[in-house]
């Protein structure tokens, strides 16, 4: 017979394991998100590898996986190549190789190549993929065998145009290798992520919520709209067939004001070479829209803007329609502007206000920041970093929907407030 004392064990012991399960819901993971004054690009903080080694990385939505740079001074002794041949690397990945050796991450043998890419270099960049420890200081968790890529070319483009301190990016992307995807497997959450952008660091740090939106957000009311697979790869290297892993949405109309801009609505359909339609974007700063629908939006809401008594003053560059600041009233969310509507599928409308349609360029100057993508637009509308500022919106793969707050600005709130 057992003894009192291993039944009073194994008694604590379901007990523990009860309360685990009761737990419920594993929590997301939250990393933090800053804005760079100088780029207007976003970024979060993360420690890779051991040493643990502190890296600002920019939060890219159309990113396929997480790279950093790994140049000659950066080692590290957790790191382990993927092989060429694991059923991690990605079908049609190089395989490479390094005859300089000695061995450190960005310098191994039969390892699974990746292809390094910076939206903003003027070249595509060959680098490793290789698996190391993850820290994620604000969640207090230490993950091992993430999976990410990393180049040791030097003397390059390869960090053009990100923060001072970016040393690489975190690609958010529809893709296997991707850091959501990887922690919702490895930690059985939901394949969702939540990111709330800051419009800038002086009311405090955005944030990345990787396995859903935080329990704070039941108390908004989101607006939710399907995501849509683009059948067309928007990616500059991509598999023959591949489809985009870039995040689309469907917009049915632009409104300013009430008042319908009036463009081909082919524009706002993805068509058989994939062009057209509507994607989000971190890596564009400013929403940028085809030229066809861009004149006729500047157009438009000059008019109302005018209507408003707001004054125009000469255009300041990338920007097409700019104003007296003295001419401009004041509303809890933003600068007193027109509003831009985007009108999307499942009857939902995406409210513009002017905390994210305006941008002010100089002390007198503030301008509608929306840019002209060109009449060659490869997509028709990006939505850009700007208009996401202040909004939670999460990125639901489970059943393919995209769900947002609109400005946070309305509860009185901002990013730096959505908590777990
Ligand atoms: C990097 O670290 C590994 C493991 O600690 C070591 O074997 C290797 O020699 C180091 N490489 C360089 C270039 O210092
Ligand atoms: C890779 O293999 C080549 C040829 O065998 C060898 O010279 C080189 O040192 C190896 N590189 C590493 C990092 O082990």
């Amino acid at each position: 017979m057992a003894s009192p004392i291993v039944h009073f064990s194994l008694l604590i012991l379901s007990l523990l394991f009860v309360s685990c399960i009761s737990e419920g819901k594993p929590r997301p993971f939250i990393l933090p998100i800053a804005k760079d004054s100088k780029t207007n690009l976003f970024y979060t903080s993360l420690g890779l590898g051991t040493p643990r080694h502190h890296m600002d990385l920019v939060i890219d939505l159309g990113g396929p996986f997480l790279w950093y740079d790994c140049d000659k001074t950066y080692n590290s002794s957790s790191y382990h190549p993927v092989h060429c041949e694991s059923k991690s690397c990605p079908g049609g990945a190089p395989c490479t190789g390094c005859t300089s050796g000695p061995f450190k991450p960005g310098c191994s043998n039969d390892t699974c190549g990746a292809f390094i890419l910076n939206p903003y270099a003027d070249a595509i960049f060959t680098g490793d993929f290789g698996e190391d420890v993850l820290f994620l200081s604000q969640s207090h968790t230490v993950l091992p065998g993430l999976i990410s890529g990393c180049t040791s070319t030097e003397g390059s483009s390869l960090l053009n145009n990100l923060p001072q301190t970016g040393k690489g990016i975190l690609g958010l992307a529809r893709t296997q290798l991707a850091l959501p995807t990887q922690l919702s497997l490895s930690r059985k959450l939901p394949r969702k992520f939540a990111i709330c952008l800051p419009s800038s660091n002086k009311h405090g740090l955005g944030n990345l919520f990787i396995g859903g939106a935080p329990q704070d957000a039941s108390k908004l009311t989101l607006f939710t709209t399907p995501l849509v697979v683009n059948p067309f790869s928007t990616a500059p290297i991509f598999s023959e067939g591949e489809p985009s892993y870039e995040y689309f949405i469907v917009v049915k109309s632009v409104k300013v004001d009430g008042g319908a801009i009036n463009f081909k609505p082919s524009l706002l359909s993805i068509d058989n070479k994939g062009h057209g339609g509507t994607k989000i974007s971190t890596i564009n700063p400013f929403t940028a829209v085809h030229s066809a629908i861009f004149k006729p939006l500047v157009r438009e809401f000059s008019k109302k803007a005018v209507d408003r008594k707001m004054r125009k003053v000469t255009p300041v560059a990338p920007f097409g329609a700019c104003f007296d600041f003295s001419s401009i009233g004041r509303t809890v969310t933003g600068l007193d502007v027109p509003t831009i509507e985007l009108e999307l599928e499942g009857g939902v409308t995406w409210k513009v206000y002017g905390g994210n349609s305006m941008v002010l360029v100089n002390k007198k100057v503030a301008c509608l920041g929306f840019v002209d993508g060109g009449k060659d637009a490869e997509t028709s509308v990006v939505i850009g970093g700007h208009v996401l500022e202040d909004n939670l919106v999460e990125f639901d793969l489970v059943s393919s929907k995209l769900s947002f707050s609109s400005s946070l600005l309305l509860h009185n709130a901002r990013c730096s407030h959505i908590r777990t």
